[in-house]
């Protein structure tokens, strides 16, 4: 007999710190995932810094980080609560929920000393959904070695099934890869920063959250110069796996890149960093699959029409042939939502207790069943 298709919620805040996604998803027996709905919650300002101000190391850090933690699981709930209103769906409908939390420390290159903190009190967020809650799921794999990111490209693998050499650029706070080579291997892994950079330079500058579409970036000229000194950085040259975050990309290291004798116009900065983006995820996409036929690109970069432009423009340069580049939107859907739509899967494939994790991607020892259960 068939087994029915569960509905679960995935529930994402990433590196760019801009808010929260809440997706319903309905999952297949064997993992085919739809979005039915979503939320989309901003962070209020105090939750955003709050958490913004963990992300390096401070005074009463552990106080802080359980407090911003129980904030989080309040308003993760909140999400929720409106998502099954918004669908007129009650709590006893969803199998479980996954939930990212939010990462205030990535350090996989410590050995045995490596770990990493997605801070949420998935506990309080159990308790106040009345839903299963699967959290933590990159400690796993970092216990067996790997990098426990980037853990999407197992989904995007069974998302985006093609007949073509296809790749996922999931441009967030921070880029990631996932290759897609027909009939081969699936690889993946970050590629540098995507928005986070130019977020926090438009934030210092203009008070903005983020550049609408590029907008300001287009304004400037790019600083060859600069660009040259940023993608000298040696995490771009490093042979996978590799991840990185806030611990390595935020706007200290684009402080010390600019000099203290910096004399750039503030949106020539951000035309260079537009391109800091665009260039090192198809330089590192064309040294490891030059064969790629087409490019689909997810995350809020996506609906920067500044990049998809630019990526169109340099992907001519790097390759020596066409590439087709769209966002998820092709595949039918939202680019916003992927990330949330995978935590959603990761928290099936947890209840179904099959691994989630590849380890040609985090370079684990092996496959894991990636997260930890608090039941409703
Ligand atoms: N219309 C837009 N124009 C330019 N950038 C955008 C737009 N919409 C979203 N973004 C960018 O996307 C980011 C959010 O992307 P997201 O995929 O949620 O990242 P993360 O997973 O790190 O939270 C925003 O901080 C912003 O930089
Ligand atoms: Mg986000």
């Amino acid at each position: 007999m068939n087994k029915p298709h569960s509905l679960y919620i995935g529930l994402m805040s990433g590196t760019s710190l801009d808010g929260i996604d809440a997706v319903l998803a309905k999952i297949g027996p064997n993992g085919e995932t739809s979005a039915l709905d979503a939320v989309s919650n901003p962070f209020t300002s105090e939750l955003r810094q709050a958490l913004f101000e963990l992300q390096s190391p401070g005074p009463n850090e552990l106080h802080r980080e359980k407090k911003a933690g129980n904030a989080l699981a309040i308003a993760y709930a909140q999400a929720v609560s409106q998502l099954l209103k918004k669908v007129n769906l009650q709590s006893s409908d969803i199998t479980a929920i996954g939930a990212h939390g939010q990462t205030i420390r990535h350090q996989p290159h410590l050995g045995d000393m490596a770990y990493t903190h997605q801070t949420l009190n998935a506990a309080l967020l159990a308790e106040k959904t009345g839903i299963d809650v699967i959290a933590d799921f990159r400690s796993r794999d970092l216990a067996a070695g790997g990098h426990g990111a980037p853990l999407v490209p197992a989904f995007h693998a069974q998302q985006f099934l093609s007949s073509e050499n296809l790749a996922i650029l999931n441009i967030g706070g921070i880029a990631n890869l996932t290759l897609l080579p027909k009939g081969g291997k699936v690889t993946g892994f970050d590629c540098g920063p995507g928005n986070m950079l130019m977020d926090a330079w438009i934030t210092k500058h203009q008070g903005k959250a983020y550049d609408e579409s590029g907008n300001w970036a287009l304004q400037g000229k790019v600083s060859e110069g600069l660009l040259v000194e940023m993608l000298a950085d040696s995490f771009f040259s490093k042979a996978p796996p590799k991840s990185t975050g806030r611990d390595n990309f935020h706007l200290a290291w684009l402080q010390e890149k600019l000099g203290s004798s910096s004399n750039h116009h503030a949106e020539d900065v951000q035309a260079t960093l537009l391109h800091l983006t665009a260039h090192s995820a198809l330089e590192a996409l064309a040294r490891h699959a030059p064969q790629t036929q087409k490019l689909i690109v997810c995350g809020g970069g996506a609906r920067n029409n500044a990049m998809m432009n630019l990526l169109q423009v340099k992907a001519q340069h790097l390759f020596k042939k066409p590439i087709e580049i769209t966002t998820s939107d092709s595949a039918g859907i939202d680019p916003q939502l992927v990330e949330g739509l995978a935590f959603a899967w990761l928290a099936w494939s947890y209840k179904e207790k099959r691994p989630a994790n590849l380890p040609a991607v985090t370079g684990a020892k092996g496959p894991r069943i990636l997260g930890a259960c608090y039941p409703a």
